[in-house]
């Protein structure tokens, strides 16, 4: 039975609600996103994003100036609720769902017979389930799937985000996409709601498979990553150049490893996986071991830096990169930032900072004294180290004959040789 759904309520107005609030309504879906963040539903409502997204903003004015997008701060009734909101570790490393618990608590009193509500937050497994039983708790004259499947008052299913950042509305459309049942018929009344625009290939399965095969994606990236770390301290250990000996690997038809990097960073890859160990500590030393590797890969950059610098008496440092990734602003869990913020605190020189993607520092770094955003070329003229931690396309013309007499610590093998060329200068 396919259900109408006429109004679709979007809970937590971020970088995978706001998008998908968007393509819903873009489609000539009424919809209702909800923010507890004021801020964020006043700038939607004059048609624009609090982030950068490529063509969001376009979106959003058309739906928003149409009357398909309101944005609001309290649940409103609806026939399918989507809840997108953080789900973040907190400094043990054990899952905070303090948000998802509250976006079930506020949409309870509006839920009504017939209604579906989609969990789309990356979740720790069996989150679906303990889901329904707090809806119950708080609304006893409703019955949800797990007590009564197949013939539940609400559905309720999982159904993870698998979007990159910067290709949002591209992803949200064309990527496959799970569907994850508290029962079958909650499965499919996920995936008929998101046929609205979702045209890639789906498949349907259980909340706690498709919670978890969540999770193990983002795990999957983080042991890679981990691997790759770990050879760039065994090649700096035997004096070899790691990109060079990944390169020859490389070479077997069956091997393919990544490219080491300064850590990992970002929300989802450092994060996630230690919602599979919490669960179960005994049984994922490997998921452990890299979440350690990729940790303290920023540590052991720090140190080289530190070192290249105590060859110079008054060290001027120029710090190549603080975001997460290549060529985008978010500086969340970003290894650079860490590396930048462990110089910063050992004094271990002056530090001029390039990051093209900001256009200041973060409050803690801009309040030390020492610490500047500097242009590429300012930083390049006055550095005695330069430390490169971002593999971001503006870095990838520096001048060799700039580098003359400067020591160079490449984390990220942007320029093959940078580190001999200027050792060779
Ligand atoms: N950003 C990504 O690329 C990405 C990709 C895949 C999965 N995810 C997952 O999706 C979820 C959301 O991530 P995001 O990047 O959109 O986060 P975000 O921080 O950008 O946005 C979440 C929004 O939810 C709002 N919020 C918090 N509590 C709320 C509540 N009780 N009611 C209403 N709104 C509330 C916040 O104010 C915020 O605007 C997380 O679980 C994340 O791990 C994110």
């Amino acid at each position: 039975m396919t259900l109408a759904r006429k109004t679709i309520s979007v809970i937590g107005l971020g970088y995978v609600g706001l998008p998908t609030a968007a393509t819903f309504a873009s489609r000539g879906i009424a919809v209702v996103g909800v923010d507890i963040r004021e801020e964020a539903v006043a700038r939607i409502r004059a048609g624009a994003a609090h982030f950068i997204e490529p063509d969001l903003d376009a979106v959003l004015r058309r739906v928003v100036a149409s009357g398909h997008l309101r944005a609001t701060t309290v649940p409103e009734p609806a026939e399918a609720f989507l809840i997108a909101v953080p789900t973040p570790i907190r400094h043990d490393r054990t899952a905070d769902l303090s948000a998802v618990t509250a976006a079930l608590a506020s949409i309870a009193p509006v839920l009504k017979r017939g209604d579906l509500v989609v969990i789309e937050s990356t979740c720790p497994v069996g989150t679906t389930a303990k889901a329904a039983r707090q809806l119950r708790d708080l609304r006893p004259d409703l019955s949800f799937p797990d007590t009564a499947p197949e013939a539940s008052d609400v559905l309720l299913a999982y159904s993870p985000e698998r979007i990159l950042p910067g290709q949002t509305l591209r992803e949200l459309v064309d990527n496959p996409r799970t569907y994850g049942g508290l029962d079958h018929r909650s499965a499919v009344a996920a995936r008929d709601l998101y046929a609205a625009f979702a045209a890639g290939p789906s498949r349907l399965t259980s909340a706690p498979e498709a919670e978890l095969s969540k999770l193990v994606e983002n795990a999957y990236r983080d042991v890679n990553c981990a691997f790759a770390n770990e050879l760039s301290l065994v090649c700096d250990a035997f004096g070899l150049d790691v990109w060079s000996v990944i390169g020859l690997a490389n070479l077997h038809p069956r091997v393919d490893i990544l490219s080491p990097g300064a850590g990992v960073g970002g929300h989802c890859i450092p994060v996630d996986p230690w919602f599979i160990h919490e669960a179960l500590p005994d049984r994922t030393p490997l998921i452990r071991a890299a979440r350690e590797v990729n940790d303290n890969k920023p540590l052991f950059v720090a140190g080289r830096i530190a070192e290249a610098a105590s060859r110079f008496a008054a060290p001027v440092i120029a710090v190549l990169g603080l975001a997460y990734k290549p060529n985008v602003d978010d500086l969340r869990e970003s290894p650079a930032l860490r590396i930048a913020r462990e110089l910063a605190a050992d004094e271990t020189g002056r530090l001029m900072i390039v990051e093209p993607h900001v256009r200041h520092l973060p409050p803690d770094l801009a309040a030390r004294d020492g610490v500047t955003l500097a242009s590429l070329d300012e930083a390049l003229a006055q550095a005695d180290v330069v430390a490169v931690l971002v593999g971001h396309d503006a870095f990838r013309s520096i001048d060799r004959a700039l580098l003359a007499g400067k020591a160079v610590v490449d984390a990220v093998g942007l320029t093959p040789g940078l580190e001999a060329a200027a050792a060779a200068a």
